[in-house]
């Protein structure tokens, strides 16, 4: 916190009596800890930097992450500071540009500042892109048919709407490689295929899909490549620029640390007249204004920016190298446990450069009720139905798998090989 920011929080407190916030996390350890004992310094960042109890085993980073404390503190100052009136710019963004904001995210996800728009999630960068693009009855979506229903609904709509057609690709899982995929997808372009939509980490099985090779050959046909990139930004490294992409749309608030209710939207600077604004106010059609554009929402509530880019500064303050090293390899273990129980069926693919940090199993048809059950009264934070995707972020602990496994030995009346 720099130091004015410190006399305004201690002023409002001292003037309105407001609550102090949350008990202010400690600094990182040392990294050099990670060389002597890996173990030690995940424990450690576990317990001073996250708000969750020793007691909860959480397995599903997939649907939404957690937030650490500094990223707690960022948002929860930043609204004790509105609400002490010290505040010397007006605490809301959905009219404003924040380019200083899209300066830091764009350098670290690999595109121009003007290339990158701030929205809510994944969701709406995603409405925004479907209902945006100039299609007309008969034109083709082709998607894989392991689209996340944010991903697939909006496609749908046009088709209800506007007489476009959507057709879905199946995906075998688990996939061979990175080749196979990209065939799967480049060789289901038709004649009237004019969007090429699908998830650079397939959300139902974990698979990381080839986006460049995909998007180098369609693009060169002529076909706007889509990606749902709701998984990618923070799970894995990623270049969006390198992509070769059209839009993009992500949520930070699964693997970038940042509070729910982040997003982002990537459009290539030559798409950026193509797209129509979805939501508007005054100057949505200020093209001088790139994709900042897209930003002019309305009200919306800034500490949640200032949370995002707190996660932002945590991840980079660990290394996304370290953090992504540690939850893939917990993901291989995760792995490696599922493989050593034959009655499960593993949906991700045996080549781990295919995953990142989601694996996902399933039960060959047995009934799991049992296993939702024991495991909710473990306080084992799973989300599954016939099938179940397991999530590794750095606050797992491998003894957290050892719990999910175990408790799912015994739901399930089997023993381990
Ligand atoms: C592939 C994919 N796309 C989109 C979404 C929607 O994300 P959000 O709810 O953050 O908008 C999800 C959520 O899990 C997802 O897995």
């Amino acid at each position: 916190m720099n130091r004015r920011n410190l006399l305004h929080r201690t002023a409002a407190a001292a003037l309105f009596g407001l609550a102090p916030s949350l008990k202010a996390a400690k600094a990182l350890p040392d990294s050099s800890l990670l060389d002597t004992n890996a173990e030690e310094y995940w424990k450690r960042i576990r317990e001073e930097q996250f708000l969750l109890p020793d007691w909860r085993a959480f397995l599903n980073n997939g649907s939404l992450g957690v937030a650490p404390r500094p990223v707690l503190d960022a948002v929860t100052d930043y609204l004790s500071r509105g609400a002490g009136l010290l505040m010397d710019e007006y605490p809301r963004w959905g009219y404003e540009t924040l380019d200083e904001e899209r300066a830091t995210l764009s350098a670290f996800l690999g595109c121009k500042k003007d290339e990158l728009a701030i929205t809510h999630n994944a969701t709406e960068g995603l409405s925004m892109i479907s209902a945006g693009l100039d299609l007309k009855a008969g034109d083709e979506v082709v998607m894989t048919d392991q689209e996340h229903p944010s991903g697939k609904a909006g496609w749908h709509r046009r088709a209800q709407r506007d007489g476009i057609v959507v057709r879905e690709v199946p995906i075998p899982h688990p996939p061979k490689s990175w080749d196979q995929l990209a065939e799967i997808m480049v060789s289901a372009i038709g004649p009237k295929t004019k969007v090429l939509f699908f998830s650079g980490i397939l959300s139902p099985t974990g698979v990381i899909m080839p986006v460049r090779q995909i998007c180098d050959a369609a693009r060169a046909k002529g076909v706007i490549c889509v990606v749902d990139g709701a998984h990618m930004n923070g799970q894995i490294a990623l270049n969006l620029s390198e992509f070769n992409c059209d839009y993009y749309a992500g949520s930070p608030h699964k693997w970038m640390f940042a509070p729910a209710g982040c997003g982002i939207l990537y459009i290539r600077e030559e798409n950026l007249d193509r797209l129509w604004p979805t939501i508007v106010t005054g100057g949505w059609d200020d093209k001088a204004l790139k994709a900042a554009r897209f930003m002019k929402v309305g009200t919306n509530n800034k500490a949640i920016m200032v949370g995002m880019m707190a996660g932002l500064q945590f991840m980079k303050s660990i290394g996304p190298e370290r953090i992504y090293n540690r939850i893939h390899s917990l993901a291989k273990l995760n792995y490696s446990m599922a493989k050593s129980r034959p009655w499960l069926e593993i949906l991700s693919s045996e080549d781990d450069r295919l995953y990142g940090s989601l694996v996902t199993i399933s039960f060959r048809g047995a009934n799991a009720k049992p296993l939702w059950e024991l495991a909710a009264k473990r306080k084992i934070w799973i989300y599954g139905s016939e099938r179940l995707r397991i999530s590794t972020h750095i606050h797992t602990r491998p003894k957290d798998l050892e719990a999910f496994y175990a408790t799912m030995d015994e739901a399930l009346g089997h023993k381990a090989a």
